[in-house]
């Protein structure tokens, strides 16, 4: 007993030591959009009441995290993270870290907005959720107008961000259209990936009657575009491939396929929400909270925040289980 729980401990240093963690930060759980998948009509609250921290706070949190760990990468997230006023603060607080990777995943409608600002505060990357080009589709699925998704995308590459567009496929509605969706990311040059729906929140309830298993979007796209696999580093979520359209254009196009393919083996990402509660994995229901260890590391003690660390990974790559309770919302993408 005693020698298994000595073997545990140093397989957990190893675990925090082998390669660096990948952070994705909820800066809020609110949004301005209304995914059917993620926050429908009718989903008034979260499962936790909102509570915001000061930009401040969050920089403070962060650096400490990255005194704790190696820490290489920050992706903010929310509900939607440019609802969250001081967003470009909290970016720039992040660079002056010296957090040189910084990324943010956003609906768009507010990049018009931003954009330049998260550029010069420095933030390099936006991925960018599409899920149709067909105006009533879009709003079926959200709520909103593509019009203002399309323009929060100029917008980001007007500001030289990188963008990545995000696609989650579903049977009834832009199963279709995927096509489309690829040709247009070709037309404009950008990065697509296609994401299999997870039975996270109140995905969950629709699941088996919106789900495309990853085959039959390849399958989909294969209609009009030859794809060629570009080697997968482990860890990775999107399983990229340089498509080669018969329109002539190219472009990258990725897999996320987390429910029939996860990408566990190598996973180093975790997710703090902005009520301090540490996530290993979206696939479990466990958080962790980390309130307590934040304040013993503002004096210097920085082992429970460590040992607290390594609980969250150690939970990666148990079978999975998404539950109704944990919502994308919640913790972000
Ligand atoms: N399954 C797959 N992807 C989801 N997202 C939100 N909820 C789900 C779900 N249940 C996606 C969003 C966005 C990113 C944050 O996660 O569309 O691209
Ligand atoms: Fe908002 Fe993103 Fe959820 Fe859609 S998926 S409701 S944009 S947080």
């Amino acid at each position: 007993m005693k020698g298994n729980r000595h073997a545990s401990r140093i397989w957990k240093g190893a675990m925090i030591n082998k390669k660096s963690i990948s952070l994705r930060v909820s800066l809020t759980n609110r949004c301005n959009m209304r995914c059917n998948y993620c926050r429908p009509l009718g989903q008034g609250n979260t499962r936790f009441p909102n509570g915001e921290l000061s930009p401040d706070a969050w920089v403070e949190r962060i650096c400490l995290i990255r005194q704790a760990i190696p820490l290489e990468k920050v992706r903010f997230t929310g509900g939607e993270p440019l609802l969250y006023s001081a967003v470009v603060d909290v970016v720039a607080g992040c660079a002056d870290l010296g957090i040189e990777e910084l990324a943010l995943t956003t609906n768009a409608l507010r990049l018009p907005r931003y954009a330049k600002a998260l550029k010069e505060a420095g933030l390099k990357r936006v991925n960018i959720s599409l899920d149709s080009l067909n105006p009533e589709t879009f709003r079926k699925i959200n709520g909103s107008k593509l019009e203002e998704v399309l323009a929060g995308i100029e917008a980001a590459r007007e500001a030289g961000l990188a963008i990545k567009l995000n696609t989650v496929v579903q049977r009834d509605s832009n199963f279709w259209e995927l096509t489309e969706l690829l040709e247009y990311a070709a037309s404009k040059q950008l990065h697509i990936r296609f994401l299999e729906m997870m039975p996270i929140g109140p995905a969950a309830k629709d699941f088996d009657r919106l789900y495309v298993p990853g085959d039959e979007i390849r399958e989909q796209l294969e209609r009009i575009a030859g794809l060629e696999a570009i080697p997968y580093e482990t860890g990775e979520t999107s399983r990229d491939y340089r498509a080669k359209l018969e329109n002539g254009t190219e472009t990258l196009c990725g897999f996320i396929l987390p429910t029939s393919t996860p990408f566990c083996d190598g996973c180093r990402r975790l997710r703090l929400d902005s009520h301090g509660r540490l996530y290993g994995c979206l696939a479990q229901p466990d958080t962790f909270p980390l309130n307590d260890a934040f304040e013993s590391a503002g004096v210097g003690d920085l082992i429970p925040l460590k040992s607290r660390v390594a609980t969250a990974l150690s939970i990666k790559k148990r079978t999975q289980k998404f539950t109704e309770q944990a919502a994308m919302i919640d913790i972000g993408g």
